[in-house]
């Protein structure tokens, strides 16, 4: 089923604008309406619907069994809680490595079925058949290189990427190819932080990083980690703007207490 889909005040052609003026483009994830609604009302330029959901909402030790139905549940309740920023989707594991019509079957669902702006693609010279395909039906495709989550499984961890010549060359060149292949914007994960400036320099495309040093044109967090929710995940590159594990924690053990003693409710909180 189709939503109406409509322009937010970000568009591909905002952060085409701020990678030219040199304004950094700051990125939050979101999986639901009531933390997109607080992310947006904030201000942030770019949600991306990651399938760090498969993480961060549902608890999966890694991003691969989150279904393209599961994504687009999640877009649609994002979409309804945003007004200006651009939003953007995950393409989950499997629907961009083999048939080209079936990667842009499943990004026309995304696009119909939640009223997102655009679809996210991890994987470099390999994608390009899928991610030309979907750039000609209109769609707006990001990139994503370096640590590429979906391919856990072939990168054997979850470590720092292209220390080694041969992959940061392989990484500069898939930059180019998604570049010039019409990618609106390019997601830079756990890579040196020259590799990230040098790759920068040399794209006309706004690059995001994460993990990937001060000179990317906007950076992005998951905004669970980047709240301090997630007590355990605690990577080098993560700054935690506030500690919501011990808030929420402490907020709950309250509300228990209160009700075990009889405080809550009290003579306000209810009708005589
Ligand atoms: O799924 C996700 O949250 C991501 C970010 C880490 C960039 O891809």
């Amino acid at each position: 089923m189709s939503v109406e889909s409509k322009v937010r005040a970000v568009t591909t052609a905002t952060l085409a604008q701020m990678k030219q003026t040199g304004e950094k483009i700051a990125m939050l994830t979101s999986y639901d309406y009531t933390m997109a609604k607080i992310v947006d009302g904030a201000g942030i330029d770019i949600i991306l619907v990651g399938d760090s959901a498969a993480n961060v909402m549902a608890g999966y030790t890694t991003t691969l069994p989150i279904t393209l139905d599961e994504m687009i549940y999640h877009a649609k309740s994002v979409v309804r809680g945003v007004e200006r920023a651009f939003v953007v989707v995950d393409m989950p594991f499997g629907t961009c490595s083999g048939n080209v019509e079936v990667a842009l079957e499943a990004a026309i669902r995304i696009m119909k079925e939640s009223g997102a702006d655009g679809v996210k693609i991890e994987g470099g010279e390999e994608m390009l058949p899928s991610i030309r395909k979907i750039i000609a039906a209109g769609i707006p495709v990001m990139g994503h290189l370096g640590l590429t989550p979906q391919s856990i499984h072939q990168l054997g961890g979850y470590g720092l990427r292209a220390k080694e010549e041969a992959e940061a060359e392989k990484l500069l060149k898939d930059a180019k190819l998604l570049a010039e292949a019409g990618c609106f914007a390019l997601v830079m994960e756990k890579i040196p932080a020259p590799l990230a400036a040098k790759v920068t320099k040399e794209i006309a495309i706004p690059t995001i990083g994460i993990g990937a040093g001060a000179e990317c044109d906007g950076q992005v967090l998951v905004v669970h980690d980047m709240l301090g929710m997630n007590k355990g995940f605690k990577p080098k590159f993560l700054r935690r703007y506030a500690n919501l594990h011990e808030v929420m924690t402490e907020a709950v053990e309250h509300y228990i207490s209160d009700v075990r003693q009889g405080e809550y409710p009290n003579a306000d909180e209810q009708w005589s």
